[in-house]
């Protein structure tokens, strides 16, 4: 017998009213991508044969957003809840033999993990001796809030879901909540739709009136619990704040756990693509913006900002740097306070340790840039590239007008401003001459209280 086809049905038709948004809510990033593309991560480690999008609102963001990515769409015009969302997408799973994973555009923290689990659980035989129609993912939140409510039956299996709204007391008191996953036989899912109707307190079609109906239809339902930081669902702002610090501690416990010191952890922000060695040191409030690695050793000091950039072996950034796309700072190589670098080399050993700009550069192994020294690489148009080999010196307070070289081992004087290529070894610097008159300073302070005494 061939294996049972899994088909994941994402629901992501409705609005997002809530998040009071021009952007779509499953385009919100939570650790700087949007929150789709975790749920769609996820997706990817399990065993999913095809994967469809109920898409609505807003949808052209949303399938532009997807371009690529295998995904095939279903429209959903107008949003009639959620049961009317996986009809529009039957076209895609009818006849299809095996199972219907539907999950929630705006549930994006599930695991991989937890998936697995609920698929398993349809393999499993259910109370009545056969495999369950319907495996529902359950949790436990803190705050119950107005997630539906599942009912279970003297058997343990579930019975049906009450939806907040149409819940009476008893039913509201229960803390087992329907986290909106649910995987289906795919024979039965299209009965149960057949049979959904909107007589209720939304007037929508719920998803989640299919339970009861398989059961009149003589399958089972079982819950597969879960944690509930896997099964936030994001409908505001500030239930996106709640998910994006659940995905901030796991990251920064997934750092510690492959060997990064992290000093305070609850300061330091990451990105989904943050790569961090073996004892890499992490100080306070650090922020890392999405393509960031760090090498094996390497140290990243208070209050520094990192995007798009590599940091080599046994380098050092910070205190208050911030490296920038393409910044690339050498093994060994070190970044101090009030450093900007932007597509920018600093090859091993290369130091600029105070106030500098390095934009558009390549900075050679063991040069010393000096504080206050600027690559001016914009001219209001293009911009240029500053080279500067190995071994050189920049005085503090220089302007490197771009595009320059300055050659290896030379010596830049400080405050100058070089506009032009400097060879190898040769010391460069532009200063006015300096003038010095002996006793002006007196004699002008005498002149002008004479003058005061006058008036
Ligand atoms: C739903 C569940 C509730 C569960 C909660 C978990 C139903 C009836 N209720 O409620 O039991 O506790 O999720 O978060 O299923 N969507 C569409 N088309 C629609 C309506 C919704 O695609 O017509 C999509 C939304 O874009 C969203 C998801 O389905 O991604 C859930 O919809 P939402 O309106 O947020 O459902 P809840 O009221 O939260
Ligand atoms: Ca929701």
């Amino acid at each position: 017998m061939s294996p049972p086809v899994v088909t994941a049905v994402i629901l992501a038709a409705g609005k997002g009213t809530r998040m009071k948004s021009a952007l779509h809510k499953v385009l919100h990033p939570i650790g700087g991508r949007p929150m789709i593309d975790h749920l769609l991560a996820s997706l990817a480690q399990v065993r999913v044969d095809r994967k469809v999008m109920v898409v609505g609102a807003e949808r052209s963001q949303v399938e532009d957003a997807m371009v690529g990515r295998g995904i095939a769409f279903a429209v959903q015009e107008p949003q009639l809840g959620t049961g009317h969302a996986v009809m529009a997408a039957r076209p895609h799973f009818e006849g299809a033999n095996g199972d219907i994973l539907v999950l929630y555009g705006d549930t994006p923290l599930i695991s991989p993990e937890v998936i697995e689990s609920m698929l398993a659980a349809r393999r499993a035989t259910g109370p009545d001796g056969r495999m369950p129609g319907i495996v529902v993912l359950g949790f436990r939140p803190a705050d119950p809030a107005s997630y539906g409510r599942l009912i279970l039956g003297a058997d343990g299996a579930l019975d049906r879901i009450v939806e907040f709204k149409d819940a009476n007391a008893d039913e509201a008191a229960i803390g087992l909540c329907n986290s909106g996953v649910m995987a289906f036989d795919s024979d039965l899912l299209p009965q149960c739709l057949d049979r959904l109707s909107n007589d209720n307190a939304k007037g929508e079609y719920y998803l989640t009136d299919t339970v009861a109906i398989a059961r009149s239809l003589g399958r089972s339902a079982v819950v597969v619990e879960a944690a509930e930081e896997d099964l936030l669902g994001v409908n505001s702002r500030l239930d996106l704040a709640v998910a994006e610090a659940v995905f901030q501690t796991r990251m920064r416990r997934r750092a510690m756990t492959e060997g990064a010191t992290l000093t305070a952890p609850e300061t330091v922000f990451f990105s989904y693509d943050t790569e961090l060695g073996r004892d890499v040191m992490v100080g306070p409030n650090v922020v890392f913006g999405p393509g960031v690695r760090v090498d094996d050793g390497a140290t990243i000091h208070a209050f520094s900002h990192l995007e798009g950039a590599e940091v080599g072996e046994g380098a050092s950034v910070g205190p208050y740097a911030r490296l920038r796309p393409a910044a690339k700072i050498g093994a060994g190589a070190r970044v101090g306070n009030f450093v900007e670098v932007k597509k920018a080399t600093l090859e091993p050993g290369a130091k600029a340790n105070h106030l500098s700009y390095i934009g558009d550069a390549r900075v050679g192994a063991g040069a010393n840039i000096g504080a206050g020294t600027i690559t001016c690489n914009y001219d209001g148009f293009d911009k240029h590239v500053t080279e500067i080999g190995p071994g050189a010196f920049i005085g503090s307070n220089t302007a490197l007008v771009a595009p320059v070289k300055i050659g290896s081992g030379a010596v830049i004087g400080a405050g100058s401003a070089i506009a032009r290529d400097v060879p190898d070894d040769a010391l460069a610097l532009t200063r006015a001459e300096r003038r010095v008159a002996e006793g002006w300073a007196a004699k002008f302070r005498a002149r002008k209280k004479a003058a005061r005494k006058q008036d």
